[in-house]
């Protein structure tokens, strides 16, 4: 497998934006959605980021519903100027374990930065996203609000997450945005359709999240409908049950082909895909890989070092089209709603 001590390249994080390694770590499988997780494994694969020049940290306070954004909070203190600390707001909760309300005012705003500020226990946050739109806010009032913070000192860049192309563009002429977080991978392609494009003409980092299609392009799910606990989120996922998850684990033939060529595997040769088809559309990319262990996240880490030749490229390209389900079991809140 390709593994090396050398640490990730660092690349600038948006026009004007703070240096990260070239490849970020998502934290929020630390605290939920992906079944029971080893504390001391999880906070030993923060270390191992470090080492390896992973600086961007991902978290959210909707995680857990704020533990996520708690677990990090002594790693935060010990290595608070190495790293660049991001996590996101908007997306709220309650008692009722299927309730998501999305939230985008500035009153909102205003009390959630200060809770994540609290739960980190720092008192600045190095990149701010607005986890999902509400479409009935305007960006003057939300990214207002948000470039509000900037001028405070309580946050350094702003960014957004599952947002179009046009809505980029709005938001980016109210206070520039530094990123957009959203799902970009082999499997889940509809970025590409303008958000993309935006982000490259305004000088915007792309954070592509669930990089491996959480989990699934590493080949390591038949039907998680019977392989995961009623506490793993993937147990509902389209993508992931019954005739989709084995007419999508098929699509990964040509996957772990291209790895056997390179003594790589599969999540690796998915996370340098994403490296390279960011650099067709002239575009910075920091993909934020969720691990909890420590191994994975070396060999994740290593991937930024694989380069993909031009024919391995034109066999994966079709991958996207073939994929049954949706990346969510209700895409209301995501941006390719918007854009259909
Ligand atoms: N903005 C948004 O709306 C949004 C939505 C979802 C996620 N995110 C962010 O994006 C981050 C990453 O996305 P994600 O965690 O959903 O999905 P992902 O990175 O595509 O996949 C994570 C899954 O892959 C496994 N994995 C990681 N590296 C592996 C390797 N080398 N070999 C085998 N399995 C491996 C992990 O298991 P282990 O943990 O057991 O290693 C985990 O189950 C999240 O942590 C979160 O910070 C943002």
């Amino acid at each position: 497998m390709t593994q090396s001590t050398t640490r990730i390249k660092q690349v600038e994080l948006g026009k004007g934006g703070p240096l990260v390694g070239v490849q970020g770590l998502g934290c929020m499988g630390m605290s939920e959605f992906y079944g029971d997780t080893d504390e001391t494994a999880a906070r030993q694969t923060l270390d191992a980021a470090l080492a390896a020049g992973v600086t961007l940290f991902d978290t959210a306070d909707v995680y857990g519903r704020g533990a996520n954004e708690e677990f990090l909070a002594p790693f935060v203190a010990a290595h608070r100027d190495e790293i660049t600390l991001a996590t996101k707001f908007a997306i709220e909760r309650s008692d009722d374990p299927q309730y998501r309300g999305i939230r985008n005012d500035r009153a909102y705003i205003r009390q959630a930065v200060e809770d994540s500020l609290r739960r980190l226990g720092t008192d600045v946050i190095d990149l701010y996203y607005m986890h999902r739109r509400d479409p009935a806010v305007p960006f003057a009032e939300s990214v207002g609000a948000m470039a509000e913070l900037v001028r405070e000192g309580k946050v350094r860049h702003l960014g957004l997450s599952e947002v179009t192309g046009a809505e980029l563009r709005e938001a980016h002429a109210v206070h520039p945005i530094a990123a957009l977080q959203s799902e970009w991978s082999l499997f889940s392609r509809d970025v590409e359709r303008s958000a993309v494009g935006a982000a490259a003409e305004l000088g915007v980092a792309f954070v592509p999240y669930s990089p491996l299609g959480r989990g699934f392009l590493t080949g390591a799910f038949a039907d998680a409908s019977v392989e995961l606990s009623e506490g793993d989120f993937r147990k509902f996922q389209p993508r992931f049950t019954g005739d989709n998850a084995k007419a999508n684990a098929a699509l990964l033939a040509p996957v772990r082909e291209i790895a056997a060529a390179h003594g790589a595997t599969a999540a690796q040769i998915a996370l340098a895909w994403v490296q390279q088809r960011a650099q067709v559309h002239g575009l910075t990319v920091v993909p934020i890989p969720g691990t909890r262990k420590p191994g994975r996240l070396a060999e994740n880490a290593a991937a930024t070092r694989i380069t993909l030749t031009e024919a391995e490229l034109a066999q994966l390209e079709p991958i996207a089209t073939q994929v049954s389900g949706d990346r969510y079991p209700d895409m209301s809140s995501t941006s390719a709603a918007r854009e259909a």
